[in-house]
């Protein structure tokens, strides 16, 4: 896609696709925008389809498909056990990765549910670069715990290292050394997540994956993110950009035990995949696939979905389409940077990502931040993002929060879904609201409304800030949406 020069006109990010189906969208009135977030106690989760311009909460399972992934679905052979599209996954899996056992599972989740059921006991640990929620969730519900271990650069929003992902490997191997046995595996998430979608390198994986087999400890990767990742690894690391994407990810795959993902976030399509090549490993999950997921040849996924991300992995391991993401990223943090708007930098994979303690300097964390301005984002432009920050963590006071819980607002980049011209319109109203941010007021929580989680919590504004931005909004721009 960089390959594409303009004569006149600074460089966009330019569509390798046409579209062949749209979804008709509409953008809410400001008045009704600012109806919406309160319905929905201020949580962008909670917010409706239909109250919505642009969706970009997540990335999962709501990136376009191709006509190719489309046309592949009404192949899907219905069989309850024993299905040749299990045999084409299986195949696919093994082209890609060298991986011999795969079981398919609903999602990504359920892939770290099968996992945590089978190594982990009561008591251990897992390391991992960073957390991520679903997987810590799981560990804990078997009475493990995690341990990071990112490099502490990596928590530093703005930075100009290409990696911030990378391991802290000289604590994982202390880590190991010292718990031995007390370690269920080392969990390796590229890119990562909460981070802001930050890759990790290609150097540092294969050392994470040399610690683990010098100390015994099983290696599983995360590969839930991994196209972005494997984009930023061939354009940024100059020791592996000679390698194509395919020699990349089977190099990967080759050093680890395991390897599971989201499917509706890799493969483009919705369910998710546990691989490895040891045979042992592959039964004892097996075992619990088939008590919660579905039979092993399906695991809980639809037939047709399976055959939409046989698809969708090949497109994976093509360049052009994995740069699509992270293009339409970096134009977004470009184009804010440069005027004045604190993002997290570098541009990662996934969405980009505001610095909201920067963005809103007068709210403290106690009045989150990142959750007032995601609610504000939303009422200036019905676009829906994802807070990021301490609104799902059960904390007091600033002592209390886990390390690593920064706050940022994430605007996820559904892949192929939305158009440089409605980028262009986000970018628009958040420069608005930039220059109005003094009128954004803080939230807070009702007594007893706290269910720590942000897929539900209900908060409350402290003033009446939306109205405030409403009217603002209304002087601004006239009767426009
Ligand atoms: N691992 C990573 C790195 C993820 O980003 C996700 C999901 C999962 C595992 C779980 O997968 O949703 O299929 O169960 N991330 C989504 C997000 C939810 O919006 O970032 P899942």
């Amino acid at each position: 896609m960089d390959t594409v020069k303009y004569y006149k006109r600074a460089s966009l990010p330019l569509e390798m696709h046409k579209v062949c189906i749209v979804q008709k969208t509409r953008i809410p009135t400001v008045e009704e925008r600012v109806e919406a977030i309160y319905r929905a106690g201020f949580n962008t989760y909670c917010l409706m389809s239909d109250d919505l311009y642009l969706d970009m909460l997540t990335d999962s399972g709501v990136n376009a498909m191709t006509n190719e992934q489309l046309g592949a679905m009404m192949l899907g052979d219905e069989c309850y056990a024993g299905s040749r599209t299990y045999r084409k996954m299986c195949d696919k899996i093994k082209e890609i990765f060298n991986k011999d056992y795969f079981l398919p599972v609903h999602q990504g989740r359920a892939c770290e549910h099968m996992i945590a059921k089978a190594f982990v006991q009561p008591g251990q640990i897992v390391p991992m670069n960073f957390q991520f929620g679903t997987a810590v969730g799981q560990i804990a519900l078997q009475g493990g715990s995690y341990e990071l271990c990112l490099k502490e650069s990596g928590l530093e929003l703005q930075s100009s290292e290409p990696f911030k992902g990378d391991f802290d490997t000289e604590k994982l191997e202390r880590l190991l050394k010292e718990q031995g046995d007390n370690i269920a595996f080392v969990r390796i998430e590229a890119g990562t997540n909460l981070i802001g979608g930050q890759p990790i390198s290609m150097g540092n994986m294969l050392e994470a994956a040399r610690i683990c087999r010098k100390y015994n400890a099983i290696s599983i990767l995360d590969a839930s993110l991994l196209q972005d990742n494997l984009h930023f690894i061939k354009t940024r690391d100059a020791e592996y950009s000679h390698l194509s994407i395919r020699e990349i990810t089977r190099m990967l795959s080759d050093a680890m035990d395991i390897i599971y993902f989201s499917a509706r976030k890799l493969g483009f399509g919705r369910g998710g995949a546990i691989i490895t090549n040891d045979k042992a490993h592959y039964e004892r999950v097996k075992y619990f696939v088939s008590k919660y997921e579905g039979f092993p040849t399906f695991g809980g996924m639809s037939i047709k979905e399976m055959e939409a991300i046989c698809v969708g992995l090949d497109d994976t391991m093509d360049e052009e389409t994995i740069a699509q993401g992270p293009a339409f990223i970096e134009y977004l943090t470009r184009e804010l940077v440069e005027r004045g708007i604190p993002m997290v930098t570098p541009p990662g994979g996934l969405g980009c990502h505001i610095d909201a303690m920067k963005f809103l300097p007068n709210i403290p964390r106690e009045k989150y931040p990142a959750g007032c301005l995601a609610a504000a984002i939303y009422i200036a432009s019905g676009c829906r993002g994802m807070e990021r920050g301490g609104i799902d963590e059960p904390w007091e006071n600033e002592d209390d929060l886990p390390f690593g819980t920064l706050e940022t607002v994430r605007l996820a980049v559904p892949r192929r879904v939305y158009t440089v011209s409605q980028m262009n319109y986000l970018i628009d109203r958040i420069l608005w609201l930039y220059d109005n941010r003094d009128l954004i007021g803080g939230l807070g929580f009702a007594d007893g409304n706290r269910m720590g989680h942000n897929f539900y919590d209900k908060l409350e504004a402290l003033e009446p800030w939306p109205e405030r931005l409403a009217a603002k909004f209304r002087e601004d721009f006239g009767d426009s949406l």
